[in-house]
């Protein structure tokens, strides 16, 4: 029960496919509290469906204490999450910022096309976004607390199909660091996660179906990861345990990352041309 007497807010929960979910499911089975938000629903969606999906999962937690709506571009939502947080918890031990966003034309484009409009929306909604919660949230954040956000490889290296996305790791990762060193002042840690493909609505935009493929062949593991493994190592990167970690990009992905060259993949082309 290593989340036990533990409190902090979980911001990305689409389904019950959500990394973010993945991971808020390890602190809630460690003994943790969470306050959830999700992504407010359009005013004439009568069914609420954004709600009914996160609330399906967050109803059969104790330890689930709220679930709001927020989007992370409007500062007064921003605001409001954290007054709620600090009536309901006091203090917090952490933050979760597991979101992206880019419009499908821009992501399906060569990033050579990528527009300014469609560019300012990604940045905005996939890397401003982690500057802003941990700005709002940072007067709740209790000494020893950690904020984790969630990155891809191609955020390090060019990985074709990923795009502005892309881009968006990589300022999401500086970000990362820049924000590490302002709240280390405060004896508060920032990392992020590098998830290997995991399917998801936000994996489908991005193109998660080779990557899946790519991974099996190319990963020192020769698989691809599950959505547990990357909750549990989200939870360790939330918790006391992770207590001399910060400024890290951490990988779970079988190893990917870890290749100069496409490994076994190479020896099944090799195959195929000599067959
Ligand atoms: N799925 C993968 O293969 C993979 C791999 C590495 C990193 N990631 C990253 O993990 C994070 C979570 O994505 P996921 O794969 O769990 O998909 P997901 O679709 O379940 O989660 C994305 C979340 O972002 C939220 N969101 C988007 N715009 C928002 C806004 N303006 N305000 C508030 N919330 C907003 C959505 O509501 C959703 O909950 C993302 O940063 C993604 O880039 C995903």
């Amino acid at each position: 029960m290593q989340f036990e007497g533990k409190k902090g807010l979980i911001v990305g929960v689409a389904n019950d496919h959500s990394i973010a979910w993945a991971i808020a499911q390890q602190i809630l089975e460690g003994g943790g509290k969470c306050g959830f938000t999700h992504l407010p629903d359009r005013p004439d969606d009568e069914k609420k469906k954004n709600r009914r999906r996160v609330a399906k999962l967050t109803d059969k937690y104790e330890g689930a204490e709220f679930l709001l709506p927020m989007d992370a571009n409007n500062d007064d939502d921003i605001r409001s999450i954290m007054e709620h947080t600090e009536k309901t918890f006091g203090k917090i031990d952490f933050l979760l910022h597991s979101i992206a966003f880019a419009d499908r034309d821009d992501l399906g484009r060569e990033t050579l096309h990528t527009s300014r409009n469609g560019f300012k929306i990604a940045m905005e909604a996939s890397v401003f976004s982690l500057m802003a919660v941990t700005a709002a949230a940072e007067p709740i954040l209790a000494p020893g607390g950690s904020v984790l956000t969630m990155t891809y490889y191609g955020g390090e290296k060019c990985v074709p199909g990923y795009n502005v996305m892309g881009v968006c790791k990589a300022a999401l990762e500086a970000s990362m660091r820049y924000l590490a060193f302002d709240m280390g002042a405060r004896d508060v840690r920032v990392n992020a996660l590098s998830a290997g493909p995991i399917r998801t609505l936000a994996g489908r935009a991005a193109g998660v179906e080779d990557m899946l493929q790519m991974y099996e062949h190319m990963a020192p593991l020769g698989r691809n990861v599950t959505h547990e493994e990357v909750g549990r190592t989200g939870a360790f990167l939330l918790s006391d345990n992770s207590s001399g970690i910060t400024g890290e990009v951490l990988h779970v992905d079988g190893g990917y990352n870890a290749m100069g060259s496409p490994g076994r993949l190479l020896d099944e082309i090799k195959k195929s041309q000599s067959s």
